[in-house]
């Protein structure tokens, strides 16, 4: 199989796990007052842990297309830290004493112990920004529900655009990458562990706060 033809199969590996996303939520309890609140931290978190793990690979991948890639994935992240931050001031939300890297995700965790340059690919643009873009798509359904129009546009125009970009960059990317069984072998675990690892996450995360939905990244 050649790098095109596995990363049109990993893809639809990832859909298929990823639909689990678009059912509705099992048991989301009563959602907590300040629900709004914590979405938008939970939105801040991930962007800014995208930010950290894409900044942290920049000197360590030798690829040079893989590099650029991070490095320019890294800026917009934090672009999407900062944009959401300003609409969280303007509704009146309190970041004090917010620190959204205390403690990390598990998903930041599991992103930290990849080290070759088709893993970290295939994890955290192939498969992470397909699960933040598709959770981004119900999350600016919600906001559209509850009125919420600026943050809304936000997403619509400006962020789910960018997560799908940094999904199909990755794809490109790894297609070049990933030219040997091997390769794809390790590729795929990478993927598959970052999905496991974000619904676990993104379970507890629906659990604790009734939301009947969770930002991406
Ligand atoms: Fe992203
Ligand atoms: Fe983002």
């Amino acid at each position: 199989m050649d790098g095109n033809e596995f990363v049109n199969k990993l893809k639809a590996e990832n859909e298929a796990i990823l639909a689990k996303i678009d059912e509705p939520p099992i048991s989301s309890g009563i959602p907590k007052s300040e629900l709004l609140a914590t979405l938008v931290k939970m939105a801040l978190k991930n962007e800014i842990e995208a930010t950290e793990i894409a900044a942290e690979w920049v000197s360590t991948t030798p690829e040079i297309h893989a590099k650029l890639a991070l490095a320019r994935h890294a800026g917009d992240e934090a672009r999407h830290y900062q944009l959401i931050e300003e609409k969280a001031r303007a509704m009146g939300i309190s970041l004090d004493g917010f620190r959204p890297l205390e403690p990390p995700s598990l998903v930041l965790n599991y992103l930290r112990k990849l080290t070759t340059t088709p893993e970290r690919i295939a994890a955290a643009l192939v498969a992470r920004e397909a699960m933040g873009g598709r959770r981004n798509v119900q999350f600016l359904a919600f906001l559209d529900r509850i009125g919420q129009r600026e943050l809304a546009a936000l997403y619509r125009d400006v962020i789910n655009p960018d997560e799908d970009r940094h999904h199909n960059s990755g794809c490109a990317e790894l297609a070049e990458l990933a030219g040997s069984a091997e390769i794809q072998q390790a590729a795929r675990r990478a993927a598959l562990g970052l999905l496991e690892t974000g619904d676990r996450v993104r379970s507890n995360a629906l659990q604790s706060t009734g939301a009947p939905v969770i930002p991406g990244c």
